[in-house]
């Protein structure tokens, strides 16, 4: 479905106002093919019938169809073990240095934000069991968000496809952890519990949580404008604790953006703590 100029204008200031994501001029095909279907649900045979739907109902408040609308533009991408090298730091680094610091006085508090379909916390509780049995049991906080309510309903289900437990995943890993569930699989209920997840946008307030030891905030800070990934570095700033760990995707970094923060070398890769 084409898209006019005006609309598309309509559409991304709708999803930047909600989320942050800003979505440049080069995204105006991705617009037209994704909110086709979004359309068609709406009843609506044209972009430009579901945005004049969107601007009337919005003239009350923000409603179902903006939020599909607005998920409609997100980008979920995610998969288990997903780039590797951050949980070969946990493995190898991380995990082993944290629980000589804390020497099972307190819980360790971990966060995934803006986690998708949940792929990446359920990877963390993952690599717990297999590597520290003992920490993984009584002494672990894994916390999941993300803005959208549709990925949030995945990851609490834990259910995945077959071509998403391909990715990523040893089979050993999901035979041990997954259980057949019709066509898909679906993490054991031990390990579903170990996870909270929550929904949280990331451009608001975070609401109350402990301080983090480690925070995963991976591939989305790619999607915002400078002055809102500063924003959002800001505040996860205040939750990491002053010896915690905070991961970000491949193609992100802190660096000119906020100089609280510095960056740790590890031989497979880096991340980073405050100064
Ligand atoms: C590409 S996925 C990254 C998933 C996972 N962290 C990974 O690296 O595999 C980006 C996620 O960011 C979420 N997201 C986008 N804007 C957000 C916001 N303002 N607050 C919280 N989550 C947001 C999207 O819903 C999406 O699930």
């Amino acid at each position: 479905m084409p898209i006019t100029i005006a609309d598309f204008d309509y559409i991304r200031k709708l999803v930047y106002d909600r989320t942050g994501v800003f979505l440049s001029e080069e995204k105006m095909y991705l617009v037209e093919s994704r909110l086709g279907m979004v359309a068609k649900e709406a009843g609506a045979n044209s972009i430009s019938g579901l945005v004049a739907e969107l601007k009337q109902i919005k003239q009350q408040r923000f409603n179902q169809l903006h939020e599909s609308t607005v998920e409609a533009m997100m980008t979920n991408e995610t998969f288990f073990f997903r780039d590797i090298n951050p949980f070969e730091i946990l493995k190898t680094s991380v995990f082993p240095e944290l629980l000589k610091q804390i020497q099972g006085d307190r819980t360790l508090n971990i966060w995934c934000a803006a986690c998708s379909s949940g792929q990446e916390p359920y990877s963390i509780a993952m690599l717990l069991r297999e590597y520290f049995p003992q920490l993984a049991r009584n002494q672990v906080q894994i916390l999941g968000s993300d803005i959208s309510t549709a990925m949030l309903k995945r990851a609490i289900s834990g259910c995945y496809a077959q071509h998403e437990v391909v990715r990523g995943l040893p089979t050993a890993l999901l035979h041990k952890y997954f259980q057949q569930c019709g066509k898909e699989w679906q993490i054991k209920e031990h390990l579903r519990k170990a996870i909270e997840f929550r929904q949280i946008n990331l451009t608001e307030p975070f609401g109350s949580m402990p301080q983090m030891d480690i925070i995963f905030l991976r591939n989305v800070l790619i999607y915002f404008d400078v002055q809102t990934k500063q924003s959002i570095l800001a505040r996860v700033r205040r939750v990491l604790r002053p010896k915690g760990y905070l991961f970000l995707g491949g193609g992100e970094t802190t660096v000119n953006l906020d100089p609280a923060f510095e960056l740790v070398q590890f031989e497979k890769g880096i991340c980073y703590r405050l100064r």
